[in-house]
């Protein structure tokens, strides 16, 4: 069969494979494949268990692979073979020489651009997917038109914006897709082909286009805006608890001011994820880089507020348990760093129990969909840790539930029962004010929730 479109996507991970099935779905005139130099991910990504998980995520896999949607390991065929090539390798901080732990590491994203170069016969358009510092596109354009061959590269900007858990909703129904370019005919030509795509089923008035720095510089702003509102919720969580305040109420007082608004006003255990730290970093990294200390310092208490709200969980606990967590057992209720993923990556978890295992405490780690990575993660730590699916059954003998990830399914446990199997007095710590606190302390839990009063029988 011929295909209108070629489409090629490198990198198979959590934004690679969502979004290109997306597309396959939508387009079906297009040919998409995506590769990934880790045969295991695209065995998974060929099998029934994919390798992330994502509500919804199986029935468009489902859909369109092996019709228009393709995965493979064959990263210079597919370079050779396809017009259009997306970039959505992983851009973690660097760890390493000069902006360790601060700037972002492109070893990945220079290796792409250099096989891209490398293994091309043709013209191609190359889509920056990965979210990266601005300026990255004019290394990429060096890099690709190096060679006075006829081939060119125009390479544009088209952040993804998809959140883990809704990625399938978010990609089906984004707020806006931003598409970055330059501003000459050529590049103007590229960003139209790239409009026409996403056109196919997102509302014309929210495709953005922008100069491709804008688009570039928008989504580590993004992010920092996103995860600034939840330090600023967190930090106010913190004054809640000296002052008697209740934080939900302020968070819905504030919110209804419409130039306010509502979302990401959770307090919380602080945000996690993959990007959130790693994208402020960067952006932190770049305004030191153009002298602007006042700017970065700004943004860097956004991070440092997160760490300071995990470290006062812990601190809240050892403090409701009579300043000493040695030898007893603490339940993890939650190991991802939010629900509907199996993702762990800068989950606020690992932190948590890591302070744990220092203070000598036993736990037991459960989530519905993130122990396999819960294991990865906690290799390292010496101490005593079970693994344990069913929430119930890990509080069995427990002295504490830490409630670390906001999964649905823990509103609805039998708390009576699990109350009855814990050690006494049994406390529950409600990292992301899930529960019914009411309820939990009627039972006979000392409840503490985040930025509200405890509710306890002391
Ligand atoms: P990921 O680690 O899940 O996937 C990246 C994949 O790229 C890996 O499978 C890796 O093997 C592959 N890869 C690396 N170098 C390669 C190469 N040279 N050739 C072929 N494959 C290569 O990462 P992710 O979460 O999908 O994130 C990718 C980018 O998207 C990052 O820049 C991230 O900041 C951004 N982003 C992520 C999310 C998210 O929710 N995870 C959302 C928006 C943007
Ligand atoms: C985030 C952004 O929401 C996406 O737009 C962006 O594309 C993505 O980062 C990225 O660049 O990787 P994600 O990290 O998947 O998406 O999930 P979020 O829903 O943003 O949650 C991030 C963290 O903040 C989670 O740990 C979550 O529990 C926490 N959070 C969120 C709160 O603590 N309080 C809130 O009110 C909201």
């Amino acid at each position: 069969m011929t295909f209108a479109m070629n489409i090629l996507c490198i990198g198979a991970g959590y934004v690679g494979g969502p979004t290109m099935a997306m597309i396959a779905h939508k387009c079906p005139h297009c040919r998409v494949t995506v590769v990934d130099l880790n045969p295991e991910r695209i065995a998974a990504w060929n099998s029934d268990e994919l390798p992330i998980y994502e509500p919804g995520l199986d029935a468009l896999v489902k859909a369109t692979r092996g019709r228009n949607l393709f995965f493979s390991t064959e990263i210079e065929a597919g370079i050779r073979e396809n017009d259009i090539i997306f970039v959505s390798v992983n851009t973690p901080t660097k760890s390493f020489g000069l902006g360790a732990g601060m700037a972002a590491d492109l070893q990945y994203w220079e290796k792409t651009a250099r096989q891209i170069l490398e293994h091309s016969q043709s013209s191609k358009i190359v889509i920056e997917k990965s979210t990266l510092p601005v300026k990255t596109a004019l290394a990429m354009e060096r890099i690709l038109n190096c060679r006075e061959n006829g081939v060119h590269f125009d390479v544009l900007s088209n952040p993804e914006f998809l959140a883990e858990g809704t990625a399938t909703r978010d990609l089906e129904s984004p707020d806006r897709v931003l598409i970055g370019s330059r501003e000459d005919a050529r590049g103007l030509k590229a960003r139209q082909t790239l409009v026409d795509i996403y056109a196919q089923w997102v509302p014309q008035e929210r495709i953005l286009t922008s100069n491709i720095w804008s688009s570039e510089l928008s989504k580590l702003v993004a992010n920092a805006f996103l995860a600034q509102r939840i330090s600023s919720i967190n930090a106010i969580s913190a004054l809640c608890e000296k002052a008697d305040a209740d934080v939900a109420e302020v968070a819905k007082a504030v919110g209804m001011d419409s130039r306010i608004g509502a979302k990401f006003l959770n307090a919380s255990i602080g945000f996690g994820g993959s990007c959130f730290k790693k994208d402020i970093l960067n952006l932190v990294y770049l305004c030191r880089h153009y002298g602007l200390d006042e700017v970065a310092d700004y943004w860097e208490s956004v991070v440092k507020i997160n760490h300071y709200q995990q470290e006062r969980f812990l601190r809240n606990m050892l403090d409701a348990m009579f300043n000493t967590l040695a030898g007893k057992k603490i339940c993890l209720w939650g190991f991802a760093f939010k629900a509907n993923t199996g993702d762990t990556r800068e989950s606020p978890a690992i932190y948590i129990a890591h302070r744990l295992l220092e203070e000598h405490a036993e736990i037991v780690v459960s989530d519905p969909q993130a122990l396999k990575n819960a294991r990865l993660d906690l290799a390292g730590e010496t101490g005593k840790i079970s693994y344990v699916e069913d929430p119930s059954q890990a509080a069995k003998g427990c002295h504490a539930i830490a409630l670390l990830t906001e999964w649905d399914l823990y509103r609805h446990l039998d708390f009576e029962k699990i109350y009855e199997t814990m050690a006494q007095p049994a406390f529950l710590f409600d990292g992301r004010n899930l529960l019914d606190h009411r309820r939990c302390y009627d039972i006979g839990f000392n409840v503490y929730p985040v930025g509200k009063p405890p509710l306890t029988h002391f």
